[in-house]
């Protein structure tokens, strides 16, 4: 049996691309539908009523066209709507903040954890509440980093004001000698290169994408839904939609998924 329906995946803008690359590696014959909601970017600084508002409507929009599967590739959506979309869809959704939450209390050794999110994400509490979940004597440190958001998708990812920022986040962190980041944002993979200099060798960074798509692979081959190739050079085909300008998104968008982005759709139906 071979199920050639789509994966959708979403994030607030280009953060969730990380996610995509992930599932692409590790499921090259899946066909993917991403949606980028750059119109309404960031989430992070908004109620999350709003938040969970949006996040009905896209995976609405996405199981229109028909998705096996919905990957919520943004924290700040999972932390306000994971549960709630569960309940009211039937296609299985993931998140991302469960799977960034695991990954975290395999690795920490000083069971000393930091979380860095968006302000939405580190008042919801999900992570902390993720991580005790396996392991609750882990000591979990929270901290929102409003500015990195607006600034990758200016395309700002290396330089001195991400430094002199990232410094300041950072520094209660440091001070609690955490071992662990867990990079609660899907947008954060994109300027690793600077949290890992400043957290030093000893820290490992955490990126939820690696063990999302993982578990995205797990989801589809225990009910049956992976597409068969019909040969390996049968890969999956990936459609890209998003709510603002379309090409912008698409210059943006290669750069970070490392590759070229042909066309991306206007999603009018979202306005
Ligand atoms: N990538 C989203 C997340 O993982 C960014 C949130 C935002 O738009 O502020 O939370």
């Amino acid at each position: 049996m071979s199920d050639p329906r789509p994966i959708g995946v979403f994030d607030s803008g280009v953060g969730g691309l990380t996610v995509l690359a992930e599932i692409q590696d590790r499921l090259p014959y899946e066909h993917t539908v991403y949606f980028g909601d750059t119109a309404r970017v960031p989430y992070g600084p908004r109620d999350i009523t709003e938040v969970r508002g949006f996040a009905f409507e896209i995976v609405e929009y996405l199981v229109s066209l028909d998705v096996k599967l919905v990957v919520i590739a943004c924290n700040a959506a999972t932390a306000a709507a994971l549960e709630a979309v569960q309940t009211r869809f039937s296609v299985p959704i993931i998140g991302v903040i469960e799977p960034g939450a695991r990954a975290a209390v395999l690795d920490t050794r000083n069971r000393r954890v930091g979380v860095l999110a968006t302000k939405l994400t580190v008042e919801s509490g999900a992570y902390r509440r993720a991580v005790h979940a396996l392991d609750a004597g882990i000591e979990v440190y929270e901290q929102a980093a409003p500015e990195f958001v607006p600034m990758i998708e200016r395309g700002i990812v290396e330089g001195p004001d991400l430094e002199t920022i990232a410094q300041s986040y950072l520094n209660p962190l440091i001070e609690k000698e955490v071992d662990a980041v867990i990079l609660g944002c899907t947008h954060y993979p994109l300027i690793s290169a600077t949290i890992n200099r400043i957290m030093g060798p000893g820290v490992r960074l955490i990126s939820s994408a690696g063990q999302t798509a993982l578990e995205v692979g797990k989801i589809l081959s225990r009910r049956g839904y992976l597409r068969r190739p019909r040969d390996a050079e049968d890969l999956g085909k990936s459609i890209f939609v998003c709510s603002a300008d379309p090409e912008e998104f698409a210059v943006l968008g290669s750069r970070f998924l490392e590759e070229k982005i042909e066309a991306v759709a206007p999603a009018t139906v979202l306005q």
